[in-house]
């Protein structure tokens, strides 16, 4: 804001035993409790300590959780927000306080804060790419035809927005990959199997189910067996994340595809915080590195301890 005394985005001029805010959006699953692992281990590493909240999925609590972070004056301030727009006025309170913030995972809006000025950068994986990914492997599994469930992330998430225009763009090419419905999963397993069955009602003759995530791939895989069906046989399932039990899943040939999203975060998140102390200015977007896994690989990934 105008009042602001420090430079946009603010200064970190501490460079060891920091003190880290970290706003995490919900701490309910396997991908999120390895980027919250992966964070606070890090920060330990470096004999830095974090001030951790969970927003339990819930943009006003998120807001609330920032505010007092920023009440409670850290070096800096890591946020995974929830929604693109939910979180921004409490990313522009921390600017305004003169508190560098990081985002982390996911990306706020761009028409309304800008990396640089309002946030220092976006520190996480290309989920068009993502989406993408998953679209080629379906194109070519399926030789071009498939009538197609989506089931998508969090509404107002940059995930789900990016995987569902990643995807939504490469099949859109091929007319005979026919998307026959899109509902929103919540990135949650027992909404995606409600979705699921609800859908598969409508769509009896549906043969390819992508998900924004291996959660919701889980519990659609369960709708299917409900329903008779025999996903990797009669319907193809494809998602992203790589937790352990999607890989499984890849490895029987349950799953077809599981695009990576890597949730390793914290090395990569205070490398860039070093870096941002030291003087440099970050790129806008510091991208993760993303695997993919198919039944070519995907045992392996397992016996590497790629899964989470
Ligand atoms: O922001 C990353 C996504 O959020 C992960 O794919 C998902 O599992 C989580 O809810």
């Amino acid at each position: 804001t105008a009042s602001s005394t420090c430079s946009s985005p603010p200064k970190l001029t501490k460079t060891s035993h920091l003190k880290v805010g970290f706003s995490q959006e919900v701490n309910n699953a396997p991908w999120r409790i390895a980027e919250t692992t992966s964070i606070q281990e890090e920060a330990s590493k470096r004999g830095d300590t974090v001030i951790y909240t969970d927003a339990n999925n819930s943009d006003s609590k998120q807001v609330s959780d920032i505010q007092s972070i920023i009440a409670q004056r850290p070096d800096v301030i890591l946020i995974a927000p929830l929604t693109e727009d939910g979180e921004v006025s409490a990313i522009k309170q921390a600017r305004a306080a003169c508190i560098p913030v990081f985002l982390v995972d996911r990306d706020a809006n761009h028409a309304q804060v800008t990396p640089g000025k309002d946030y220092v950068t976006f520190i996480g994986s290309d989920f068009v790419k993502e989406g993408q990914r998953v679209a080629d492997y379906m194109i070519q599994a399926t030789k071009g035809t498939a009538k197609i469930i989506e089931l998508q992330g969090t509404t107002g998430s940059s995930p789900a927005i990016a995987r569902g225009k990643g995807f939504d763009d490469e099949v859109a090419s091929h007319p005979g990959m026919q998307i026959v419905a899109k509902q929103d999963g919540n990135f949650d397993r027992a909404t995606g199997l409600a979705k699921m069955q609800t859908l598969l009602q409508a769509h009896p003759d549906v043969t390819a189910v992508y998900a924004h995530n291996d959660e919701m791939a889980l519990g659609a895989i369960q709708a299917l067996k409900a329903a008779g069906k025999i996903p990797g046989k009669d319907v193809l399932v494809g998602s992203i994340d790589g937790e352990n039990e999607a890989l499984q899943d890849v490895q029987s040939g349950t799953e077809g595809v599981v695009v990576q999203c890597n949730p390793r975060l914290g090395p990569i998140a205070f490398d860039t915080i070093d870096a941002y102390a030291k003087g440099q200015t970050p790129a806008p977007w510091i991208v993760q590195q993303d695997n993919e896994y198919t039944k070519a690989n995907a045992a392996q990934a397992i016996s590497q301890g790629l899964g989470f």
